[in-house]
């Protein structure tokens, strides 16, 4: 114990932190007395970047001024308004511009993507995902196994960890692969899995996947704003995201989608089906700017993964990202990775000496976590609840996930090393 790091010391590195301005752009909920409450659940809700209000307070100013004519003369016109967050998404994914677009919510986005890339042939009818993945993702994948007349029971793999293991190291999804990567038509992977936190190497699940024949495409609700990430070069197929998480984008904020551009070239412009295996689901949004309020009954594609685009997106869903992006912008996600991995690492450090009370089930390898770590707590559902309980009357808001397992995420825009430190104290005090 007696190398357990000091609240000064954590204070000293606060001190010395080049971001830790970042902080005070960000709303942090406050108590009952108004203190900030030690806010670790940027996994779950990322806080609200304050220059969102004025973003928002724009369009319904513009709104309330113009009506109909915003879509035009908007400050930020309406009708391309999901440009203004494609080069802070491209940086953050490692995307082209043309592979990378806001609309709708991930479930929605996956949904579109799978419609496009789920094409069971032949023998190789299966879809491959983690065991224990978001149920959102398994809903997604079961359905469309069924919506094509196929059995989700059988037709589903889902790959757990070895015996005794939480976490899935990539050898074991190459060894899966290698032995039964012929039946598999697409692998769905996390990049960040969000109950144990581990990371995974996007790149060589991908080419995993491609050497036996079968899609990749990734779920990165827990990656994006989080880890930083090369989808061009890891030439995965496809990928999806929500915004509400690290992006800050705030609650329902609009989701996000990436092709890559090698399927979008190929495939034809003026048709639904080509290139990839299966059709595009189209609406009008996909179609090509310049022409889409023709109306004609003829598809025309806008370039890239635009033409996945159906609808015109929610301008209210979209406008806090604006303000988040442009902080993602300005602090760089180099630099945020590096805080991160310090701040992360930190916390580690100070929880270690409570093994093996609360287990750290998160891989502490750099390349194998983000912010997030998972902590099992010892007892089972019954002391993991009243724990969490108890550290929540001492303001430190971080979740909870049946049955033995507390999530907490230090993110690196908005929290201090101090906030690491409070927590493992808050938690050394409860387990007393
Ligand atoms: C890993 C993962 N996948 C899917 C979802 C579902 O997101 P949405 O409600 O935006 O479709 C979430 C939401 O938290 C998630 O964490």
């Amino acid at each position: 114990m007696s190398d357990t790091p000091t609240f000064a010391s954590a204070q000293a590195r606060d001190a010395a932190d080049p971001l830790r301005a970042f902080r005070a752009r960000f709303a942090l909920p406050p108590d009952e007395h108004g203190t900030p409450l030690t806010y670790l659940c940027g996994h779950s809700l990322g806080l609200l970047p304050l220059a969102a209000r004025e973003v928002i307070a724009q369009e319904l100013d513009d709104w309330a001024h113009l009506g109909v004519e915003g879509h035009e003369h908007a400050r930020r016109p309406w009708v391309p308004y999901h440009e203004n967050l494609t080069a802070g998404l491209a940086t953050l994914t490692g995307a082209r511009a043309a592979e990378v677009v806001a609309m709708n919510s991930l479930t929605v986005n996956l949904h579109l993507m799978l419609a496009s890339f789920y094409r069971p042939r032949g023998g190789r009818t299966r879809i491959l995902i983690e065991a224990g993945a978001f149920s959102s993702d398994r809903h997604a994948v079961a359905s469309q196994i069924a919506w094509r007349g196929l059995e989700p029971d059988t037709t589903l793999l889902e790959l757990a960890p070895r015996a005794g293991a939480d976490t899935v190291p990539e050898e074991l999804i190459e060894e899966f692969l290698e032995a039964r990567g012929e039946e598999i038509a697409l692998v769905l992977w996390p990049g960040v899995q969000f109950r144990t936190g581990q990371a995974f190497d996007l790149a060589r699940i991908t080419r995993a996947a491609h050497a036996h024949g079968c899609i990749a495409g990734f779920d990165l609700a827990h990656s994006i704003g989080n880890v930083p990430l090369a989808l061009h070069a890891t030439d995965a197929d496809f990928a999806v995201w929500c915004s509400y998480k690290y992006l800050n984008g705030g609650p329902g904020a609009i989701g996000g989608c990436f092709v890559h551009q090698r399927h979008t070239d190929a495939q034809p412009r003026t048709q639904h089906s080509g290139a990839l295996p299966g059709a595009r689901l189209a609406g009008w949004w996909g179609h090509e700017a310049p022409t889409r309020f023709l109306m004609e009954p003829q598809f025309q594609a806008a370039t890239g993964v635009a033409a996945w685009q159906l609808s015109n997106p929610s301008i209210l869903a979209a406008a806090p990202l604006i303000a988040s992006l442009a902080i993602f912008e300005e602090a760089g996600i180099g630099a945020l990775r590096e805080k991160s991995l310090a701040l992360t690492g930190f916390l580690a450090q100070l929880l270690a000496p409570l093994e093996p009370r609360v287990h750290i089930i998160t891989p502490l390898a750099p390349a194998q976590h983000g912010c997030q770590l998972s902590l099992r707590i010892a007892g089972r559902t019954a002391r993991g609840r009243q724990l969490f309980e108890a550290l929540a009357k001492r303001g430190m808001v971080c979740d909870w996930r049946a049955p033995d397992i507390i999530r907490v995420a230090p993110v690196p825009l908005y929290n201090r090393f101090a906030d690491a430190w409070l927590f493992a104290q808050a938690l050394r005090e409860v387990l007393a």
